[in-house]
């Protein structure tokens, strides 16, 4: 490979990670980086994929992981000292499954994993249609779907399954926010300190809610959590809170995204949004389109353990390799004129909830999630317009997560 191209590629990575519009439509960058090759070693310092097949093996194949905590001080030009005073909590993250390896990562998700079974899920149904109808009660004409739906309503779902009251939701969201900035690629210093603040509000707000629960136990996920942790042997404290807090998060900014992503794209296109109004029976299809079309989550990646072949490349112990879901999602490979569209399509499940261990433990809950949000909306509101002029509407600032800052439409 010459240097040209790697230039190339390193150009095209970094107007999607960096610039505004790379960020708001990745995807002629995206089939870009797929065509050229399978796998890229980026001057940024990790190995890239791409392609549907390549970033299943990364997320699925054993040799792959989670890993240590790299020595993240030298991304800041920080000491190790100077690190472990500003940041004393950081490495209390890892004991969330989401990021540890087997075997903590299989006891840990073994004992939420029950929640959230399609079974389980679907006996919520009832739930997250009543959590819909009342925010859409309170929709005026001219909303904000993104701050008046897609937001709240994850939060309220999850925060009815663990039990922490809507009081509490109101007064975690925005550091919720703050907090899930820790999944981004090397966020700035300030954001981590924001994320290190956040994460000690939420932290005391859950210690009062186990303490509640431990005085007098309720029928909710909370209790349960702490019915373990009292047993001694299974969940520490350390990982009652850290599993707390990722399943508080996790819905947040992820179905929103979903929520919003997928609201836009169906407003983009009006003609699919009408063949879905004519036949509802296309929800479940629909929802994996939305799910494939602009994923709310765009990047994964995992640590290799050993030394890997990819495609005639060798690659070293403890390299990073980054896996671009977004990329996958549009692979011809696996999508038929993967550019268009189709809310009829009928096709492999998107790669947007990653695959392998870490696959997504709330997948049914957000698919149930979105299927009741865009059925009750299609259901009430005859007409949907889009409310922004000719601006269209703009993502956040981020990189993995990839959502909408607002969307405003008129409903009628
Ligand atoms: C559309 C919405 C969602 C998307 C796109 C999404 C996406 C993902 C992805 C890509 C991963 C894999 C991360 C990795 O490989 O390291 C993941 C993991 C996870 N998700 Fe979701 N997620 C969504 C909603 C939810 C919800 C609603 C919950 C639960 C309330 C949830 C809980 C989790 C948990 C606990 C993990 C960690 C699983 C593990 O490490 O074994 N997610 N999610």
């Amino acid at each position: 490979m010459t240097d040209t191209t790697q230039v190339d590629v390193d150009a095209l990575l970094a107007e999607i990670f960096l610039t505004t519009e790379g960020k708001s439509d990745p995807y002629p960058r995206y089939a870009a980086i797929r065509e050229h090759s399978s796998a890229f070693r980026s001057a940024m310092g990790f190995v890239v994929v791409g392609r549907f097949e390549d970033c299943q093996w990364v997320l699925r194949d054993a040799r792959f992981g989670k890993g240590e905590m790299s020595a993240m001080w030298e991304t800041y030009d920080l000491t190790e000292e100077q690190w472990r005073a500003r940041f004393p909590d950081m490495e209390r993250r890892m004991s969330s499954m989401l990021g540890l390896d087997p075997p903590d990562h299989t006891r840990l998700r073994r004992l939420v994993a029950k929640a959230f079974t399609p079974k389980t899920v679907e006996n919520l149904r009832p739930d997250i249609v009543r959590l819909t109808d009342e925010l859409l009660d309170q929709l005026g004409d001219s909303v904000d779907v993104v701050a008046e739906l897609a937001l709240p309503l994850p939060m309220a779902v999850i925060g009815e399954m663990l039990g922490i009251p809507a009081s509490e939701r109101i007064v975690l969201q925005p550091f919720v926010r703050d907090a899930v900035k820790t999944l981004e690629l090397d966020p700035p210093l300030d954001q981590l300190d924001a994320a290190a603040h956040a994460r000690k509000v939420i932290a005391e707000h859950i210690e009062a809610l186990i303490a509640a629960r431990r005085a007098e136990p309720t029928d909710d996920l909370l209790s349960e959590l702490v019915h373990v942790e009292e047993q001694g042997d299974q969940l520490t404290h350390d990982e009652l809170i850290s599993t707390v807090i990722l399943l508080f998060g996790a819905g947040f900014e992820t179905t929103t995204n979903l929520i919003g992503n997928g609201l836009l794209a169906l407003l983009e296109h009006p003609a699919e949004l009408q063949r879905l109004r004519d036949d509802r029976s296309l929800m479940k299809t629909a929802v994996e389109e939305l799910l494939r079309w602009d994923a709310p989550i765009q990047v994964d990646g995992r640590k290799v353990f050993e030394d890997v072949e990819v495609h005639g490349m060798t690659v070293a112990a403890g390299q990073e390799f980054v896996t671009l879901l977004g990329a996958a999602n549009r692979d011809p490979r696996v999508y038929d004129d993967p550019e268009r569209f189709d809310v009829g399509r009928v096709a492999p499940a998107p790669m947007s909830f990653g695959a392998g261990i870490h696959y997504c433990l709330g997948a049914a809950l957000a698919r149930a999630e979105a299927h009741v949000v865009f059925d009750r909306l299609l259901e009430r509101f005859p007409a949907i317009e889009p409310d922004w002029g000719d601006t269209r509407p703009a993502y956040r600032d981020s990189i993995v997560l990839h959502g909408l800052e607002a969307l405003p439409v008129r409903l009628a």
